[in-house]
C-alpha cells in the first residue's frame, strides 16, 4: 500500500466519482431517513443511549474514505467502532469497501440488520459484532477502523483509542473523526487526506 506520511495538512482530496448525482443523492437521502426516523423511533425505545445526531459530516466521512481506498490493491476491510444505527457502514459499503460494525448495544444491531433488509439490497451486507470495543481483540482484522466519539467519559475514550491504536496491525489506516490526545506518536504517523481531520496509519 502506497501512503504519503508527512505531518502537515497540505493534501487536499478532490471528491472522487465513484458515487455521483443521482447515485450519491439515493445514499445520502436514504442515510438521513435512517437517522431521522429509525432514529426517532429507536430513541423512544433506547432513552439515553439514543445519539440523535453527531455533527461529523456524511461529506467529509466520504471524501475520507473516497481518498484512502484508491492505495489498496483488494476490497479493504473497513470497521466503526460503536456503529449507532450503522450509516457511516452503509457509506462504506457504497464506496467498495466491506463494512463491519462493531457496537455493544445490541439493540442498534437490530436495527442495522432491518435496515439492510428494509433497503432492498440495495447495500452492501453489513457484517455486525456485538461487542466492547475497549475488550475487542480482532483490530488486527481491519484496514481502516474509525471511530466517533463512542463512548463520552474522557477515560473511558482514552481506553478505547488505545486499545484501537494498539490492537490494529501495520498500514491500518486509523480515523478517529475527532480529536484524541497525541499518545501514539510512537505507533503511527499522522496521513494528510484532508484539512482539519486526523488520519493516522499504523506503523
Ligand atoms: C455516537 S454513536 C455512533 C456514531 C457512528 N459511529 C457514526 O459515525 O454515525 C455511539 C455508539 O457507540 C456505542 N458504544 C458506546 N460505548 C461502546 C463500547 N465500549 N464499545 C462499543 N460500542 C460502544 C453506542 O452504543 C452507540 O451506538
Amino acid at each position: 500500500m502506497k501512503m504519503t506520511c508527512h505531518h502537515t495538512l497540505d493534501l487536499h482530496c478532490e471528491r472522487d466519482a465513484s458515487l455521483k448525482g443521482e447515485q450519491l443523492g439515493y445514499v445520502l437521502g436514504a442515510m438521513h431517513w435512517l437517522e431521522k426516523s429509525v432514529g426517532e423511533v429507536l430513541s423512544k425505545k433506547l432513552d439515553e443511549e439514543y445519539y440523535n445526531n453527531i455533527s461529523f459530516s456524511y461529506a467529509f466521512f466520504m471524501d475520507g474514505l473516497q481518498h484512502i481506498i484508491k492505495h489498496f490493491d483488494r476490497q479493504p476491510k473497513f470497521l466503526d467502532v460503536g456503529c449507532g444505527l450503522g450509516t457511516k457502514c452503509f457509506l462504506a459499503g457504497c464506496l467498495g469497501y466491506v463494512p463491519t460494525g462493531l457496537d455493544c448495544n445490541p439493540n442498534y444491531l437490530k436495527v442495522v440488520k432491518q435496515m439492510g433488509k428494509g433497503l432492498n439490497g440495495g447495500f452492501q451486507p453489513i457484517k455486525m459484532i456485538e461487542a466492547d470495543g475497549i475488550t475487542f481483540d480482532h483490530y488486527d482484522e481491519y484496514d481502516v477502523i474509525y471511530w466517533y466519539l463512542p463512548i463520552r467519559d474522557p477515560a473511558m475514550m482514552i481506553k478505547l483509542s488505545d486499545a484501537i491504536f494498539e490492537g490494529a496491525k501495520p498500514g491500518t489506516v486509523l480515523f478517529p473523526a475527532s480529536l484524541v490526545s497525541w499518545r501514539h506518536g510512537d505507533k503511527c504517523e499522522r496521513i494528510d487526506i484532508i484539512p482539519k481531520l486526523q488520519y493516522f496509519i499504523k506503523k
